[in-house]
């Protein structure tokens, strides 16, 4: 059984939350449950600990971080472990996950000792005559971070990474279903040498983790979750600010001018069905030039029915399970919905026999409704839609036809027309000759529209967690 980390403490609950291993549902560990008391004592003991983060100097602040990055380098191979039996995903894809967890702290131990502010003459009018302007950026104060169960490290380290940088408390809440990874986290943030009561991790469920919600004691409330829940937290979040990174139906747009086809296919799988499709930029909607639609499906077909579905621990598995029963079972209505209004299935839409029946094969749809939920909404399971275009423009104006934008792929030879796709398409980044699903920590991260409020990226997330203060002399 694992303690919750309160303020400094690792503390018993009295009541336990059991996590499961998604591909074959057996039971992984127990952590203690916290409730509005655990959470009252992490969040007084942030606000004690604000006095303490908030003078800080910057090359601290870097070493703590610093402590962080090489203490979870050092356990990689135990993180990426622990990560497959909580979350279900490969071990490849475990390993990646921390070694981009190991990278965002690198980032944020630079970006520490980068906090600029400004100073400016105010005479830009009489009023302003002889008169100066020097602007500072001081730490907000205690920060709220709820974290998603698909990268249940690193989507938590883009929200801790940057707070600590510019010396603001945290109080995480980590996804019920992934709470594993967080605390073995908080272990080696308590060895970085952060003040203690500046950092806790609370496995809650949601009516308790309200609290990170709702409490004035908090500044900023940092969510990645489904846009339904971020949405609402916002209208519950009172006079905080709120940074939400939501989902997505990513599109990813190919042109006649496909260069290279084995880089392509092998980009667009990866794009599509890596952790299962639950990445809020994996590929979902695939718009193909008419001219190359027939080879595209044919190629990416084949190499769908070649992902090797299995116990994510074993390294051969390239396709481990979805989370829960719940969205096999989701996924599968929506699928459904599609075929009984005309699509036609290319390959996919079984359960495979492995595991506890988690596992779904590689999906392809063509012929989709573009409202049909498998379409509209997000999917966040291995199934993608194709959709022939005759022209780029068209691509562009199917993307934008989404209450979603997150990122999107283009793959052209004809730089115009990338051009022309950053002016047009209404989405947080536009990705030349790769995937929506491709992202560097160190890059803004965020979208438009449903898809959520603000961004990461460290020194993007940094910026809402920095308020402006103006000294007039
Ligand atoms: C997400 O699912 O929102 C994060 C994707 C990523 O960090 O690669």
């Amino acid at each position: 059984m694992k303690k919750a980390y309160v303020a400094g403490q690792w503390v018993e609950t009295g009541t336990q939350l059991k996590v499961y291993n998604p591909y074959n549902d057996q039971l992984v560990d127990t952590v203690a449950q916290c409730g509005p008391h655990e959470i009252d004592r992490a969040l007084d003991g942030a606000v004690d600990a604000l006095e303490q983060t908030s003078r800080m100097q910057p090359y601290e602040r870097a070493a703590c971080l610093a402590k962080i990055r090489d203490g979870i380098a050092a356990r990689g191979a135990e993180f990426a472990r622990v990560l497959s039996l909580e979350n279900g995903k490969t071990l490849a894809e475990s390993t990646l996950e921390v070694a981009r967890a190991v990278a965002t702290f690198d980032i944020a131990v630079g970006e520490a000792t980068r906090i600029y502010g400004e100073a400016y003459d105010l005479g830009i009018n009489p009023m302003g005559s002889g008169r100066r302007a020097l602007v500072r950026k001081y730490p907000i104060g205690v920060v709220s971070a709820i974290a998603p169960f698909n990268f249940p490290i690193n989507l938590a380290v883009h929200k801790i990474a940057p707070a600590l940088a510019v010396g603001c408390p945290v109080v995480l809440k980590p996804a019920s279903l992934t709470p594993l990874t967080a605390l073995m986290m908080a272990e080696v943030v308590e060895a970085s040498g952060w003040p203690k009561q500046a950092f806790s991790v609370v496995p809650c469920n949601r009516s308790a983790g309200q609290m990170l919600v709702e409490d004035e004691r908090i500044k900023l409330l940092s969510f990645t979750g489904s846009p339904e829940v971020g949405w609402k937290m916002k209208s519950e979040a009172g006079k905080k600010k709120v940074v939400l990174e939501l989902g997505g139906n990513a599109g990813l747009i190919i042109d006649h001018n496909v260069k290279d086809w084995d880089h392509l296919i092998q980009r667009a799988i990866l794009g599509a069905f890596y952790q299962c499709g639950q990445v809020c930029i994996s590929v979902q909607r695939i718009f193909v030039h008419q001219d190359v639609m027939g080879e595209f499906r044919a190629r990416f077909a084949k190499a769908a029915q070649a992902l090797v579905i299995g116990d994510p621990l074993d390294a051969k598995t390239t396709l481990g399970p979805v989370i829960d029963r719940a969205n096999v079972e989701r996924l599968q209505g929506w699928i459904q919905e599609a075929l009984d209004q005309g699509a036609a299935l290319v390959t996919g839409n079984t359960i495979a026999d492995v595991g506890a029946g988690n596992s779904m094969t590689a999906t392809i749809l063509e012929e989709v409704d573009a409202g049909c939920r498998i379409n509209a909404d997000e999917a966040f399971g291995p199934v993608v839609t194709l959709t022939p275009v005759q022209s780029m423009d068209e691509a562009f104006h199917l993307v934008n036809n989404s209450r979603f934008g997150l990122q999107c792929g283009l793959f052209t030879q004809d730089f115009a027309t990338v051009m022309r796709a950053l002016d047009q398409l209404e989405v947080g980044g536009v990705i030349h000759n790769d995937v929506p699903s491709f992202r560097v920590d160190s890059m803004p991260y965020g979208g438009v529209k449903d898809s959520g409020l603000g961004r990461e990226g460290v020194k993007y997330a940094m910026e809402d967690m920095l308020e402006p203060r103006v000294l007039v002399y």
